[in-house]
């Protein structure tokens, strides 16, 4: 894969890029609190008041007050039994992993899982099947064949990024043995989706006793890091682990920032309101006009094209109307290639129509 175009944002909803500036339904900042003047405020209070960084393990000389501040708002602000911080998403995932290594005799990976799921897979020393993305009777058969002594971990992203829908998580559940454990990798979902934005367990309605709920900060809530949720007995272990007993915690002006963004989440649902209405008043559109994958929650508007020609001809024309065209090819995405739109709640009515009116007159491909 080659790095991207470089790219600065412009007053929340534009990117500047290659001297232009043109509407952005890029990356995953769905709130856009990345350049929020109270984030940024709080990120210079946080650097003058406890300076950048710790220089140490949590288990050592670099404990400080503001990480036990900012976990213990996770927690409440995720219900969680207990949080634990971690330097990024991605860490959040090998970190349980390396916690968890040996405590399970497989692990069921959903086939479109996050490359991180990937790879903490690999660190849990077990067998790894992949199940059918999405696929409850997929698992289902994953179980039976683990047999009945198996004490199964299953591995699933919570809202996948690459269309917006959410993991059938009640249904995994009550498929899952009292020995078996699920992980819900929730990076997008976490301040997106449930009704206060908790993530995919809120959308699903699923209580989190035998769920670990891993997030990144760097996403919903503009900052960056990443948190694990988890009862009190994983969480226990978590601490142990050598990611998190051996690293330099997250930066302090940045955990100073995270309480920040939670509360900016937590105390006004208007964001989370405006997020789903702006996201369903594209996907209605686009759903009225045959349009597939527009029935999913997410603030993800995948659309995949039938020919190199066609992809062409819509850059074009996004361009034409100052938009920037977000094509993509990541793992797991089409091997073409698609374009992804990310919605954000900072998005104007104007500039949503913007963005349907301008994808209405292509054929989208309906079969992924
Ligand atoms: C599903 C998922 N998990 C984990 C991550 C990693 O998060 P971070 O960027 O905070 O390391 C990403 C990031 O893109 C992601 O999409």
């Amino acid at each position: 894969m080659e790095v991207g175009e470089p790219m600065q944002p412009v007053r929340h909803t534009h990117i500047r890029c290659r001297g232009n500036t043109l509407l952005y339904f890029g990356g995953c900042d769905y709130h856009r609190l990345t350049g929020h003047p109270r984030i940024l405020a709080a990120i210079a209070t946080g650097l003058r008041r406890y300076g950048l960084s710790m220089a140490a393990s949590r288990c050592t000389t670099g404990n400080h007050k503001i990480y036990g501040q900012l976990e213990a708002q996770l927690a409440r602000f995720f219900a969680a039994e207990t949080a634990i911080l971690t330097n990024s998403g991605y860490v959040t995932n090998l970190m349980l992993a390396q916690a968890l290594q040996g405590e399970f005799s497989h692990v069921l990976l959903d086939e479109r899982a996050h490359v991180s799921l990937l790879d903490a897979a690999v660190l849990l020393q077990c067998p790894v099947w992949r199940f059918a993305h999405r696929h409850v009777a997929g698992l289902t058969a994953a179980l039976r064949r683990c047999g009945r002594r198996a004490r199964p971990l299953v591995l699933t992203d919570g809202l996948y990024a690459g269309d917006g829908s959410i993991a059938p998580l009640a249904g995994y559940l009550k498929q899952l043995p009292q020995t078996g454990l699920l992980v819900v990798d929730d990076a997008h979902g976490a301040g997106t989706v449930g009704a206060t934005g908790r993530g995919s367990l809120e959308a699903e309605r699923v209580p989190p006793d035998r769920i670990v709920q891993t997030i990144t900060l760097s996403k919903a809530f503009g900052v960056y890091g990443g948190a694990i949720l988890a009862p009190r007995r994983v969480a226990d272990k978590v601490r142990q682990s050598h990611l998190f007993v051996g690293s330099t915690p997250l930066p302090l002006p940045l955990a100073h920032a995270a309480i920040t963004a939670l509360r900016l989440l937590a105390n006004d649902r208007r964001r989370l309101l405006r997020l789903a209405a702006n996201t369903e008043r594209v996907k209605a559109r686009l759903r009225a006009n045959g349009f597939p994958h527009c029935e999913f929650p997410g603030p993800v508007v995948p659309v995949q094209l039938r020919s190199l020609q066609a992809n062409a001809q819509l850059k074009a024309a996004l361009i034409a109307r100052k938009i920037l065209p977000p094509f993509l090819k990541y793992p797991g995405s089409p091997a073409r290639g698609y374009f992804r739109f990310v919605i954000s709640s900072a998005h104007t009515k104007g500039q949503l129509d913007q963005l349907t009116e301008t994808l209405i007159p292509f054929s989208p491909l309906t079969v992924r």
